[in-house]
């Protein structure tokens, strides 16, 4: 979109005015703006950091204050807007929005091929085939050079105004050099996404604040359109592909058809024309055979991609072929949709169970008529939280669809009220606790229930099964159930008696032979001297993971100097934010808390952070992140590497990273990292010759 030469002048003009601001052009400022958002979201390749696009943007807001009479209806200001949508009027669209035939297998392909060649009268066809992104689709109508209006497909004649929203997006233009293509008016689609990262990092914040979770991006993307307040769209993180453009809407103006003749040729040129249409995303196949075979291997890849896409879209290329064979009322007869296997299934809820955690949060977890989906049998599904049952109307015997999408948790999506004999009953949240009675409480801020009993057995076999687990003390003989069995004896009772345990009782149990006792008596000995952060982590500290507890090891000697920490010493370790700061400052602040570590250590247990870092410490003092997969290294093998060179590993982006290792398919750290000029953006293969 931008040649080279408008790129140098663009950061030029750039680092002259973040150097030494001065009184810039309006104009020129906009356009400046522009390309950095342009540079960001369409092309990916960002020039400047978040704090010198904010002075610029800053520059722009009071500028514009001052001459409120020049703002533009495409400033890059003019995107958040402070109303609230109130309705969202119904639109008829330009050209109606024709939703597509459906494919799953070889058969449904060669008989979309056969036809389309047979009206065609050809030998071979010439296809674009694309990912059929799962999310909402729109449609954009851009008029003298400015977006007008976005519109949600709807019934396909006509759909909802949405373009407050839509604005929100930034990898959408707010406005396009249209006149420099003779062109007065264009409509065109796509599909608006939340990306996988974007969906996790979005539930993170959701449930950090105890609401409930999403249940999938598609679902995301959607509700966000119709959303009140445009500002809680922006926090979404939305995307948005581009992907097809009414034709007919371009002849108004100087493109004709000898001018643009296929579909892959449009998608060029609206990349020109500053959309983020599919490029690399799209690949022509010159006859059907190769599309299947396409197809094939590209289910396989499906979870590589950043974003979740339920199929590929096959489109005839040439343009005058797609006139030719028209369409039906429905769907093109140029196009077809292939589906991949469904990760929905629909089943029936016939039970819940409410589990008490080791914080004593009562979750309700669906227990649900065992179904197959994508090769696993799922019959039992977290539900989360009352909030969760309640927004989704679920009822005891309901039928409902859940959803396994690629390694992601099974979640369900809706129950089918439709589908309600009038047997099905209300979901009764207890309020005592399950398994020890206790009256359960739920504070103002938080959706989940919790059991405040420390004397709750759940939450005491609950804490020693974390205690026991492969990434705290990792005791290996010591599954949950063997837990559960010695806590129902009497032969355990608490954490400190892991350590105590009356093998010669044990012995006489059944399926306890010599053997299995003398691994579980080694397991036991050698997870005393695991190192201090698994103690740290094994604790069920709340908010304490893993790398947090690495990083706290780092910064003491013995476990009781947190002891004497302040909560702003806390925060000033790299990842210790606020809320962990005051958990950690509350937990060495409890008596019995203390008394379990000294009777720990009364046991033998390594209190001691032993110096991890190796003789020549190459990377001491710098901290690290890994994101997307590696391929040369497992990420358990880099992150060693990083600490037994004396690096710290770090849990998000942040000022206080030094190095982002990049591998395939990076999500939306890597757009973070970009955005910190301090941050050293490496490849794997990079990383590895640091570590030399
Ligand atoms: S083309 C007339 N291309 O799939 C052409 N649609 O099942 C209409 N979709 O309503 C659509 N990715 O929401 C097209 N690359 C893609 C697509 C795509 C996703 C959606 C779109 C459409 C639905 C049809």
């Amino acid at each position: 979109m931008y040649t080279k030469a408008q790129i140098l002048d663009f950061q030029s003009i750039t680092k002259q005015f973040i150097e030494h601001p001065h009184n810039i052009e309006l104009e020129q400022l906009r356009k400046l703006l522009k390309f950095h958002e342009y540079q960001y979201y369409v092309a990916a390749a960002p020039l400047i950091s978040d704090y010198e696009y904010d002075v610029l943007y800053q520059q722009l807001v009071n500028l514009e204050a001052a001459s409120p009479h020049l703002i533009t209806i495409d400033s890059p200001t003019q995107r958040v807007g402070n109303s609230l949508n109130n309705n969202f009027e119904t639109i008829p669209h330009l050209v109606p929005m024709l939703s597509l035939e459906n494919s799953y297998n070889a058969d449904d392909l060669n008989d979309f091929d056969r036809k389309a060649r047979e009206g065609a009268q050809l030998e071979e066809i010439t296809y674009c085939v694309e990912p059929k992104f799962d999310g909402a689709s729109i449609s954009l109508v851009y008029e003298n050079d400015m977006l007008v209006r976005a519109c949600t497909r709807g019934d396909g004649v006509a759909g909802e105004e949405i373009t407050q929203n839509i604005k929100q997006i930034r990898s959408i233009p707010l406005s396009i050099p249209l006149s420099e293509y003779g062109i007065h008016q264009m409509e065109i689609r796509g599909e608006v996404i939340m990306s996988k990262k974007s969906f996790e990092d979005f539930n993170e914040k959701l449930k950090a604040k105890q609401l409930s979770p999403l249940a999938n991006p598609r679902n995301a993307a959607a509700g966000s359109l119709r959303m009140k307040d445009p500002k809680e769209v922006a926090e979404r993180n939305l995307d948005a592909f581009i992907y097809h453009i009414s034709f007919y809407t371009l002849q108004n103006g100087a493109i004709t058809p000898e001018l643009l003749k296929t579909h892959s040729g449009s998608l060029e040129l609206l990349w020109n024309m500053g959309f983020r249409s599919l490029q690399k995303e799209k690949k022509i196949i010159s006859n059907i055979q190769g599309v299947i075979n396409f197809c094939n291997d590209f289910e396989l890849e499906r979870d590589t991609l950043p974003y979740e896409i339920d199929g590929l879209v096959i489109k005839i290329n040439d343009f005058s072929l797609q006139e030719k064979l028209g369409m039906t009322s429905h769907h093109p007869r140029w196009a077809i949709a292939y589906k991949f296997k469904a990760r929905q299934a629909t089943t029936i809820l016939e039970n819940v169970e409410f589990q008490v955690g080791r914080t004593g949060a009562v979750t309700p977890v669906a227990k649900l008529k065992a179904v197959a989906i994508g090769g696993v049998t799922v019959s039992s599904i977290s539900m989360h939280n009352e909030e969760y049952i309640r927004e989704k109307d679920l009822r005891l015997g309901d039928t409902v669809i859940i959803e396994r999408a690629g390694d992601v948790i099974p979640q369900i999506v809706q129950s089918i009220p439709a589908l309600r004999k009038g047997t099905e009953t209300i979901i009764e949240f207890p309020n005592a606790c399950p398994v020890c009675d206790y009256a359960l409480e739920k504070e103002e801020t938080e959706a989940v229930w919790r059991c405040n009993n420390p004397l709750c057995s759940a939450q005491i076999v609950e804490r020693m099964i974390h205690f026991v687990s492969k990434d705290a003390m990792d005791i290996k003989s010591f599954g949950d159930a063997n837990i559960r069995k010695f806590y129902e004896m009497e032969l355990l009772k608490n954490i400190p008696q892991i350590y105590q345990l009356d093998f010669e009782t044990i012995g006489k149990l059944e399926g306890f032979g010599k053997k299995s006792i003398d691994n579980l008596k080694a397991a036991i000995e050698a997870s005393k001297s695991q190192p201090l952060y698994r103690l740290i982590y094994a604790l069920g500290i709340r908010f304490v993971g893993e790398t947090t507890a690495k990083t706290i090891a780092s910064h003491i000697h013995h476990i009781l100097d947190l002891e004497n920490l302040t909560e702003e010493q806390l925060q000033s370790f790299e990842d210790v934010g606020v809320k962990v700061a005051k958990s950690i400052y509350h937990y060495f602040h409890e008596t019995k808390n203390i008394a379990l570590i000294k009777e720990l250590e009364s046991l033998g247990l390594n209190m001691i952070q032993t110096n991890t870092t190796a003789v020549d410490g190459n990377l001491s003092g710098l901290n690290f992140l890994f994101t997307g997969t590696l391929t040369q290294l497992k990420r358990s093998e880099a992150e060693a590497m990083v600490e037994a060179r004396g690096g710290h590993i770090l849990s998000g982006v942040s000022s206080k990273l030094n190095y982002l290792v990049v591998g395939e398919d990076a999500g939306s750290k890597l757009e973070k990292a970009k955005k910190i000029a301090s941050i050293k953006i490496i490849t794997e293969g990079e990383f590895v010759e640091l570590t030399k």
